[in-house]
């Protein structure tokens, strides 16, 4: 046995391997412990237990460091576009010229949407969350894509991958043009991904949407930040249902769902709130910062802290230098901007923020892009979770071609009453 750990539980001492990831990490191999020691490991919130060895995406919270199958994710906003980083992401590798080329006339193919499927948008409340419908829909499409005769399980993965990267932008498009009781915009083979997207969104018969390559640049770099985070909650989530092998959309609404929650990816929408809060309150931040030091108050600071990161969260930094060129572009002033420069300022000095190594996340300056790009605050995480789309589906192939794959079911420790007997109605003390 190579390098290992030593347990001593009562007079017996344990030794258990111990495994070393590609960039120095370790990990204690528990896979045994129960057998050989009759005890289970207790880990609330998973921030200590490895759930998976995994290639795809490599994060160093301490350092800041991310990088999507080796290459740091400051190079792929700068050199790449959304759809190359999601054929690396599931594929491994960066695309050749005649893979892409595949790869974009694949999406071209899968980008409308079942036109039976329209009926569900449009009976969905016009006050429907984006991300209910979105989840939804995402569900149905098993049932409007059931799976292909005979097609290979292989085949058949490569068409339900890239006819979910494809139509989950239409259908958020559709969603949005629908609840405007707006005419709905088709997508176009001339345009790219990012660019259909935003025509979808934004063209109108008499208004027809003039498209700005700094503004595709910019939805381009907006998704690539967001493409893969290794074991997130909402990636956790999307393992653990894919899990049981079912199929790939019912795994993805799954992590749709989960990412929902403010305290994830609904924080770009909550940190828009919270500025234009502070805003109304005549930019007087100290009552939100008094909030979040205060342990018994369960405010939070949105947009700041990390679950891995313990310093600046890189993509913070790339979004927020994309935040300034866009506005610049558009020659607009917000003044949410402002705030959340004053409060990143204020809170980088706090010693509450300084001791908890608070700093911006991805979200903090996320919200601002997207007004900027015109994109309704209630769409922001929407526009997360097509963002992660290829970092979802990559990992969930991962998982099915695990040679290590196990049907996710976490142990307890049951705190609960020892055993005791039923009481007739007449035995029970009224409390
Ligand atoms: C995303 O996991 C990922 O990779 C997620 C993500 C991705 O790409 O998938 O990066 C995307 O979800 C980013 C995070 C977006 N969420 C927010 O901005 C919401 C605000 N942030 C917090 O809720 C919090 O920082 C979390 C949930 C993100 C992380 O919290 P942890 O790691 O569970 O830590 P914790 O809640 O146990 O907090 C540790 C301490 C606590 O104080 P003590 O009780 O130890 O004294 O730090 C404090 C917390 O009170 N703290 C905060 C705070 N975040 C943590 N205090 C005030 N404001 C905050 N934002």
């Amino acid at each position: 046995m190579g390098e290992t750990a030593k347990i001593i539980l009562g007079d017996k001492t344990y030794e258990l391997p111990v495994i070393t990831g590609s960039e120095g990490e370790k990990a204690i191999d528990i896979t045994k412990l129960r057998a050989i020691t009759g005890h289970i490991t207790y880990d609330p919130g998973f921030g200590n237990t490895g759930a998976c060895k995994s290639a795809i995406t490599f994060m160093d919270g301490e350092k800041g460091i991310l990088r999507y199958r080796g290459i740091p994710v400051e190079e792929l906003a700068e050199k790449s576009t959304f759809v190359e980083t999601s054929f690396l992401l599931i594929n491994g590798h960066l695309p050749t010229r005649a893979e892409l080329n595949r790869f974009s006339v694949l999406l071209n193919d899968h980008s409308l949407v079942h036109e039976d499927m329209q009926a569900f948008f449009t009976n969905f409340p016009r006050s429907a969350h984006p991300m209910g419908i979105l989840s939804s829909m995402v569900n149905a499409l098993r049932s409007f894509y059931p799976k292909l005769d005979g097609h290979s399980k292989d085949q058949d993965i490569v068409v339900q991958m890239t006819r979910l990267l494809s139509k989950v932008r239409t259908m958020a498009a559709i969603s949005y043009k629908i609840s405007m009781g707006h005419k709905v915009v088709y997508p176009r083979p001339d345009l790219s991904y990012c660019a259909n997207f935003l025509n979808m969104m934004f063209d109108s018969p008499v208004r027809p949407y003039k498209m700005d390559d700094d503004m595709v640049k910019a939805l381009n770099v907006f998704w690539i930040l967001h493409a893969d985070h290794e074991q997130n909650c909402s990636t956790s989530a999307v393992r653990l249902v894919g899990s049981a092998r079912v199929n790939l959309y019912a795994a993805i609404s799954a992590g749709i769902s989960a990412l929902w929650g403010p305290l994830h990816g609904g924080a770009n929408q909550a940190v828009i709130q919270m500025l234009k809060e502070i805003h109304a309150a005549g930019g007087d931040m100290e009552p939100f910062l008094a909030r979040a030091r205060d342990r018994n108050d369960p405010f939070r600071l949105m947009g700041f802290g990390h679950r891995v990161y313990k310093t600046y969260d890189p993509r913070a930094k790339i979004m927020k230098a994309m935040v300034h060129k866009v506005l610049a572009k558009l020659d607009i002033h917000d003044p949410l901007l402002d705030i959340a420069q004053k409060l990143e300022e204020v809170a980088l000095r706090d010693a509450y923020f300084i001791d908890h190594n608070l700093y911006p996340n991805v979200d903090f300056y996320a919200g601002i892009l997207l007004r900027a790009l015109g994109i309704p605050t209630d769409m922001f995480t929407v526009m997360f979770a097509i963002g992660r789309l290829p970092g979802w589906i990559s990992q969930w192939k991962e998982a099915q071609d695990d040679p290590d794959w196990k049907l996710h079911r976490p142990r307890q420790v049951y705190v609960g009453k020892n055993e005791n007997k039923y009481l007739y109605m007449d035995e029970r003390l009224e409390l």
